[in-house]
């Protein structure tokens, strides 16, 4: 596996893939992989002959608040678990190569609608800052496929949106969430936990599945959301939303059957997300 830290080699790297008519796969991330990034990987390995992995944690995504300064940089250990999925080419810009002249003046993409309401709602701009990041790194890497996690539901959708609206020639492959043995989903800021907080955390998840066993037997949606989020605040989370929705993130009517519950909470500093699909009775 090579690692490129420059758009030139980068440029020049995928030129001769081209030429040789490869099929290329991305796998976008901020690094500090776990087992949910290596299966996105190992997805795009199935669809491609090369796979494209790129670590870089985006500033244009974060708030004034949130955890840039903290996010996990373990940049030799990400280096051999992609080596050792499969990845062939990994791409690691740093911030003044991607946004060389600085975030205030730097052209940015909006995807209306989807972007709006549950982690819209939470992280202003946050989907502003992904959508602008991913639109570049297609245009720098421009794949035949790019691979994202289920588990940020809402960027998937953003960026599903993304590639209709701009018509990039770009198939976006979701893969499934991985979870521990307990139920967590895996995620970067899981390492964030306290080890108290490590053994709670995954009461989102059978909160979650609680709530979309009642909904799958036709129980109405307040009062279960409403016990749900109580459960939640019972076991130390602070609920940011939890929100029933079509698969498509529109509201659920009438006739809506495939719907997706989602949740983000907070467990001390920590802001945890995860979500689950369900079929709601006719
Ligand atoms: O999901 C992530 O890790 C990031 O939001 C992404 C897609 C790599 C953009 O920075």
């Amino acid at each position: 596996m090579r690692t490129l830290r420059e758009i030139a080699d980068l440029r020049e790297a995928l030129h001769a893939v081209r030429r040789r008519d490869q099929r290329i796969a991305l796998v976008p991330t901020m690094g500090n992989l776990h087992a949910g990034h290596l299966a996105l990987v190992e997805a795009a390995r199935r669809q491609a002959d090369v796979v494209v992995a790129t670590i870089f944690v985006n500033p244009l995504q974060f708030g004034p608040s949130e955890d840039l300064d903290a996010y996990p940089r373990t940049l030799a250990d990400d280096q051999t678990r992609l080596e050792a999925a499969g990845c062939d080419l990994l791409f690691v810009p740093d911030t003044a190569t991607l946004y060389p002249r600085g975030l205030t003046d730097q052209t940015q993409v909006c995807v209306p609608g989807v972007s709006e309401g549950l982690c819209g709602g939470s992280r202003p701009g946050h989907f502003d800052g992904v959508a602008t990041v991913v639109s570049m790194l297609f245009n720098l890497v421009q794949p035949h496929l790019a691979c994202f996690g289920e588990k940020d539901y809402q960027q998937l959708a953003v960026i599903r949106k993304l590639v209709t609206d701009l018509h990039f020639p770009i198939e976006i492959l979701g893969v499934p969430i991985v979870r521990a043995a307990d139920g967590l989903a895996l995620s970067s800021r899981n390492g964030y936990l306290s080890e108290d907080e490590r053994r709670v955390a995954p009461m989102l998840y059978r909160t979650l599945c609680q709530a979309r066993d009642a909904l799958e037997t036709g129980e109405p949606s307040e009062p279960v959301l409403s016990q749900a989020n109580e459960a939640l605040r019972q076991s130390g989370f602070t609920p940011d939303y939890l929100e029933l929705r079509a698969r498509d993130l529109g509201p659920v009517t009438a006739t809506t059957r495939e719907a997706v519950l989602l949740a983000a909470a907070r467990l001390g500093p920590t802001r945890l997300i995860d979500n689950l699909l369900l079929t709601l009775p006719s």
